[in-house]
C-alpha cells in the first residue's frame, strides 16, 4: 500500500488532492497543513498540523510515518505579500521545501512539488520545461530556488508549475473567478488588466496532474495549465458570461494601473506536449473549467 503525505492540505490544491485520493482504499493518505485543523475535519481524514518551516517536526513526522510519496501543496502563494515579508516568504517556500528534502531522503519518498509559471518573465512564451528562468517577483525567486533545491537533491522528485490556478475549496485564499464573482454579485465595478494574457488552471486538472506522475511513476519537470490563454479582462468576462453577471460592472485597465507590489510576468503560456505524453491529461478551457467551478458552487450551497 503506498503511503501518502500531503503537505499544504487546507489550500485549493492540498484540499483537491486529499479528495482525490483520501478515499481510495490502495492508499493510506496522511493530510498535514499549517493550521491547527483541517477544513475537511467532518469527512473523517486523517489529519495533523504540521509546519514545514519546523525542521524537527517535519523530520519527525515524516520519519514516523514512513510516506512512499509526500505532495507539497503548501506555500506563501500570495504574490504581494512576499514581495514585502521577504524573510518570512523565503522561510517557506524554499526552507520549508529544503527541510521536505531532508526528511523524504532519510525515508527513501517521492516529493511531487509545485511551481510557477512566474519563475519566467513572459517575453518568451508559450515556455517549455527547459527554457530559462528569470523571475521578475520575489515569490518567482523563492519558487525557483525550492526548485533548484530540488534538482540538486539527488532525490527522486517532480515538479509541476501552472499558471493562475482556480476552483472551490472551503476557506481558500480567494482566487481569480472567486473576487470577480464576489464583486459583480455585490454590484461592484472592478477592473481587471487587459494586457495580462496567460492560461488560467482548473484545480481539478492540476491535481490530477500530481495524480497520475505518482500512478505512473514519472520524474522531472511538468507544466501543466488550462488549454486557453486570457486576459484578466477576458476571463472576468467568462465568469460573468457563466454566472450570468453583469459584465458592464467590468473595466480594462492595463496591469501598470493596478500599482501592484511584485512585477507579473504579462504573458505566460506552457506548451503542454510533455504533459499530455507522459500524463495523458486535456486539460480545461476557461469556459469549462468554470462551469464546473459553477456546480461545486452550487453543490456546496447544497450541503
Ligand atoms: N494559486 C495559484 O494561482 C498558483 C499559480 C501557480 C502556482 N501555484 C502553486 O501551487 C501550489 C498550491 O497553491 P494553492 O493555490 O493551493 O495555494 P493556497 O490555497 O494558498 O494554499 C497554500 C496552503 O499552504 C499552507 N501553508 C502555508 N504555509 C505553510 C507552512 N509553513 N507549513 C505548512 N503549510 C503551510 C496553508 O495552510 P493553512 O491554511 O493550514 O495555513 C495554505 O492552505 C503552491 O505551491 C503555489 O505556489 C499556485
Amino acid at each position: 500500500m503506498k503511503r501518502i503525505l500531503i503537505c499544504g492540505s487546507n489550500g485549493l490544491l492540498g484540499q483537491r488532492l486529499c479528495l482525490m485520493l483520501g478515499n481510495q482504499t490502495e492508499y493510506e493518505v496522511l493530510n498535514t497543513s499549517h493550521h491547527r485543523s483541517f477544513v475537511l475535519e467532518n469527512q473523517l481524514f486523517d489529519y495533523t498540523q504540521l509546519d514545514i518551516t519546523h525542521k524537527s517536526d517535519v523530520k519527525s513526522l515524516i520519519s514516523s510515518f514512513q510516506p512512499t510519496v509526500i505532495f507539497n501543496a503548501a506555500a506563501a502563494t500570495n504574490v504581494d505579500w512576499c514581495e514585502t515579508h521577504r524573510e518570512e516568504a523565503w522561510k517557506i517556500n524554499v526552507n520549508g521545501v529544503e527541510n521536505l528534502i531532508e526528511a523524504a531522503r532519510k525515508v527513501e519518498a517521492k516529493l511531487i512539488h509545485v511551481s510557477t509559471d512566474y519563475i519566467f518573465d513572459g517575453k518568451h512564451s508559450p515556455y517549455r520545461e527547459d527554457d530559462r528562468p528569470e523571475p521578475l517577483s520575489y515569490y518567482g525567486k523563492s519558487k525557483l530556488a525550492a526548485e533548484n533545491a530540488l534538482r540538486t537533491s539527488e532525490i527522486c522528485y517532480a515538479i509541476v508549475r501552472t499558471i493562475v490556478v482556480y476552483g472551490y475549496g472551503i476557506n481558500v485564499k480567494r482566487n481569480f473567478p472567486l473576487w470577480v464573482l464576489e464583486n459583480l454579485r455585490a454590484g461592484n465595478s472592478i477592473r481587471c488588466a487587459e494586457d495580462q494574457v496567460n492560461n488560467p488552471t482548473y484545480v481539478g486538472d492540476l491535481a490530477r496532474s500530481l495524480v497520475k506522475i505518482m500512478e505512473r511513476d514519472r520524474e522531472g519537470i511538468y507544466h501543466v495549465c488550462g488549454s486557453e490563454a486570457a486576459s484578466r479582462l477576458t476571463f472576468a468576462h467568462r465568469v460573468a458570461e457563466v454566472f450570468n453577471l453583469d459584465a458592464s460592472l467590468i473595466h480594462s485597465v492595463k496591469s501598470s494601473d493596478l500599482q501592484l507590489a511584485a512585477r507579473r510576468p504579462l504573458q505566460t503560456s506552457f506548451v503542454l506536449e510533455k504533459a499530455q505524453r507522459d500524463l495523458g491529461i486535456e486539460p480545461l478551457d476557461v469556459r469549462q473549467g468554470l462551469t464546473l467551478l459553477k456546480q461545486e458552487l452550487e453543490q456546496s450551497r447544497r450541503n
